[in-house]
């Protein structure tokens, strides 16, 4: 019998490739074959001569597929799949999701639906993990998983002579480290770099010079907000208003050094990774050979707060009694109140962890390295500028994330942290990154008027909407911006004012903080309800939220929802199916992130 379970997984931040590594690990305890693999890099055809699958599927923003499993998703709607051709594939769906959206786990429960329709056999019923409650993973995915490996091996039983694996037993590492006697000459930072043929890609990503980095709020301002532009030229990177740069950013110097050397590795040596079960693949974005440098600096992930599964992992190697102790405490189910307690909530990284497990630390075996470690995940920035004013130039905005909690340092964003420590006085500094097709639509017809509530760094994809629609003479825009204060946080002020005199924009501002009582942009959008009453009902006009304050989209499409009660004199409820037209039609759009 062929007892080989497949685990696809569609992840965009890493927690259901994280969830989808762990079941392949409980695979290898009950002595499995297995292969996990990102939905987009397997070859779906394979569907039909597989027995057994689990698909571990996020749902992102409004109910969308993660990018890693787009493809995948127009293969399988696909109309001309006939009906019962996964009549032989046992099957099951394990959904994680967040109820704070509206649609819930929308991904996995289409995907089963699916997979029924197309005769699949489901082992259980689709898995639906909430990001809410379920932090530690014990709520709904442990019992989940209990009830899958129990139907699983009824169906799939041991061999003869075959035991389950113990926990507390080590699993094999996935690769092997090779250790270079002599060093090889490498060219540094640009090392991935490769000959440009289309756009780039997250495989492929163009390095970008940093052309500028500016703080763009005052000094006494508690927030850094940076403005960086970067150096396209030679990239065929194309984008318009709305779209959305990526970039993976690197470990600081300084945990690099700490990293190294409480595992006593020297950033130096260079290595070639072997897979230790050729079902494996190598990670494609590692040089061959590689130094220790370049693996912890670009590749793990030693920042991030960590997952459950780095606990487990580390328990089987610990030694000293106390650490094993502590550690199988964190691993397991009645544990993950406290893990919670002692990492989420003061948002203490990997490598703080390491620190407090001296012992287990220095014992870990460097083939274990991308086991522990997951790889560190691009990030997402709206891009701030457009081609056709600033050509062979991208530029963001970036609020350089720092915080409190009750450790000792500050918590720093990785992302924004490292792109504000990018110094180009300095020296060339390069910087890996792509675009994607941003989720906002503006209008065709040039005579659509915009309009653009953008609070902070919300405003950064309609910097590049006015500067695309003013070099194409669109000049009805209209621009709601908040920020704490005139003098401290109002970034891009003079360029707005020019626009403003040119007449090619109107614009409300809310400072929150110049006076007593908060003024923030639904206020305005509510003072101004005459205004855009006409702009919406009498010509076409569209309108756009972005944005990170949670309780914000919420605030001002209530206060656009009055406006068109005091200004179009309908009901409650007539204005709610208003703007559910608009946004239908396209005309009411809103991206928000946290
Ligand atoms: P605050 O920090 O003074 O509360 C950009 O971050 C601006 O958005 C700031 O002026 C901030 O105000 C404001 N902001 C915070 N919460 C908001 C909300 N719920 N609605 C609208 N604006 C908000």
């Amino acid at each position: 019998m062929d007892r080989t379970l497949v685990v696809l997984y569609g992840s965009q931040t890493g927690t259901a490739q994280d969830t989808a590594e762990r079941i392949g690990r409980q695979a290898l305890r009950r002595r499995m074959k297995v292969r996990v693999e990102a939905l987009d890099s397997y070859n779906v055809a394979g569907l039909i001569s597989e027995s057994l699958v689990i698909f571990v599927c996020a749902t992102t923003g409004q109910g969308d597929p993660p990018d890693n499993m787009r493809n995948f998703w127009r293969f399988l709607f696909r109309k001309s799949l006939p009906a019962g051709s996964l009549c032989r594939l046992d099957c099951a769906v394990l959904g994680l999701g967040d109820s704070s959206y509206p649609k819930f786990n929308f991904v996995a429960k289409k995907l089963s639906k699916r997979l029924l329709q197309l005769g699949a056999n489901a082992l259980l019923p689709v898995g639906l993990a909430d990001d809410q409650h379920d932090l530690g993973s014990d709520a709904v995915i442990d019992p989940w998983l209990k009830a899958f490996w129990e139907k699983a091996l009824a169906l799939y039983p041991l061999l003869p002579g075959q035991s389950l694996m113990k926990d507390e037993e080590p699993l094999p590492p996935r690769y092997t480290f090779q250790f270079l006697d002599n060093i090889l000459e490498q060219s540094g930072s640009r090392v991935l770099a490769q000959e440009a043929s289309g756009p780039p890609s997250s495989a492929r990503p163009f390095l970008a010079r940093v052309v500028s980095n500016r703080r763009v709020t005052s000094l006494t301002h508690f927030q850094d907000v940076r403005q960086i532009e970067f150096d396209i030229s030679g990239s065929n990177i194309e984008f318009t208003a709305g779209d959305v740069v990526m970039m993976r950013p690197s470990n600081t110097p300084e945990d690099v050094e700490h990293f190294c050397q409480a595992l006593r590795l020297d950033p130096e040596s260079q290595f070639t990774l072997k897979s230790t079960d050729s079902s494996t693949a190598l990670p494609s974005r590692l040089p061959q050979p590689c130094s220790v440098r370049y693996l912890v600096e670009r590749f793990l992930d030693i920042a991030a707060v960590p997952r459950r599964s780095f606990f487990e992992l580390l328990a089987t190697f610990a030694t000293n009694e106390l650490e094993r102790e502590k550690l199988a405490e964190f691993s397991s189910a009645q544990g993950q109140d406290e893990l919670y307690t002692y990492c989420n909530r003061p948002r203490r990284t990997a490598l703080e962890v390491l620190m407090d497990f001296p012992h287990t630390t220095a014992e870990l075996k460097v083939d274990y390295l991308l086991d522990l470690f997951p790889e560190i995940q691009p990030r997402s920035f709206s891009i701030a500028s457009s081609l056709l004013a600033h050509p062979n130039r991208l530029q963001i905005l970036v609020a350089v994330v720092r915080y409190k909690t009750r450790l000792h340092k500050p918590r720093r964003g990785l992302c924004s942290s490292w792109l504000a420590s990018l110094d180009p006085s300095l020296g060339d500094m390069y910087v890996p990154l792509w675009v994607k097709k941003g989720s906002m639509k503006f209008p065709r017809d040039p005579d659509s008027p915009v309009i653009m509530v953008g609070p902070g760094t919300g405003v950064a994809p309609f910097r590049s909407v006015l500067q695309e629609r003013i070099s194409q003479g669109r000049t009805a825009n209209v621009l709601f911006f908040g920020c704490r204060s005139e003098s401290k946080d109002f970034y891009c002020r003079s360029e707005w004012e020019e626009m403003v005199k040119a007449e090619q924009l109107i614009l409300f501002t809310a400072f929150s903080r110049d006076q007593e009582d908060k003024i923030y942009v639904q206020h305005r959008v509510k003072e101004q309800a005459k205004v855009l009453w006409d702009l919406i009902a009498n010509k076409n006009a569209f309108f756009y939220i972005a944005g990170n304050a949670k309780q914000m989209p919420t605030a001002v499409c209530d206060a656009l929802k009055e406006a068109f009660q005091t200004e179009g004199g309908v009901s409650a409820s007539e204005a709610e199916e208003m703007l559910d037209a608009m946004e239908r039609s396209g005309r009411f759009q809103s991206e928000t992130w946290s």
